[in-house]
């Protein structure tokens, strides 16, 4: 074979197969996951493709984050992952190995609920409820960083956050009067992150 002006022979490179072990001794099918679930350690298997809603949801048992669209468009899954907002639905688990993962159950509870799950109930913010957790967890990272936020900055932390049943308004209301109830306690930047050391124990570590 000759390739261009020249008249040098072009040889073709020869391929071989090369046999490579089955992927399920690369890969083990269910490897072990380790991070804090609203302070406290777990250790799980988990597959390489789960998300973090199911492990949070069928490993952990922690209900409360919520499945709405499964496909990162509604935000009812958000969770905070170090701090950060985040939808459970996208994120893989064994991405956020070693990571701290705080969900609602993590916030409050009815015995000692959050200044936030105050707030939304005060304002009869939730009517079916689906998105609340999701809204809460979104509401809990935005006061972390700013203790007085506007109407049109909480308004911008929720956009991702869907509520079918429309009740915005009382959810903006409701975030903006669990930020001041907070600067009025002094306590502003705790969020939840520290709440969640008291708040119900998720499930305890998995062996
Ligand atoms: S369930 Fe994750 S964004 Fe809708
Ligand atoms: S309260 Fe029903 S979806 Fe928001």
């Amino acid at each position: 074979m000759r390739v261009g002006l020249t008249d040098t022979p072009v040889r073709r490179r020869r391929w071989t197969r090369r046999p490579h072990p089955p992927i399920s001794r690369l890969v083990p099918a269910h490897p072990r996951l380790q991070l804090t679930v609203n302070g406290r350690p777990v250790a799980a298997d988990a597959t390489g493709q789960q998300s973090l809603l199911d492990f949070l949801r069928d490993t952990c048992d922690l209900t409360g984050t919520k499945r709405g669209c499964d496909r990162g468009e509604c935000g009812a899954c958000t969770v905070l992952v170090d701090g950060a907002p985040t939808l459970s639905c996208l994120a893989l688990a064994h991405g956020c190995a070693g990571q701290s993962v705080q969900t609602v159950e993590g916030l409050g509870d009815v015995q000692a609920p959050h200044a936030l799950q105050e707030a939304f109930a005060a304002e009869d913010a939730a009517q079916c409820g689906f998105c609340t957790p999701g809204q809460l967890m979104a509401a809990a990272a935005l006061l972390a960083r700013e203790a007085d936020p506007s109407e049109t900055a909480v308004r911008a932390a929720l956009s991702g956050n869907l509520c079918r049943c429309g009740t915005h308004p009382k959810i903006v209301r409701a975030v903006r009067r669990a930020a001041q109830h907070l600067r009025e306690a002094g306590t502003a930047s705790d969020h939840g992150t520290t709440r969640a050391t008291t708040a119900r124990a998720p499930e305890a570590s998995r062996s």
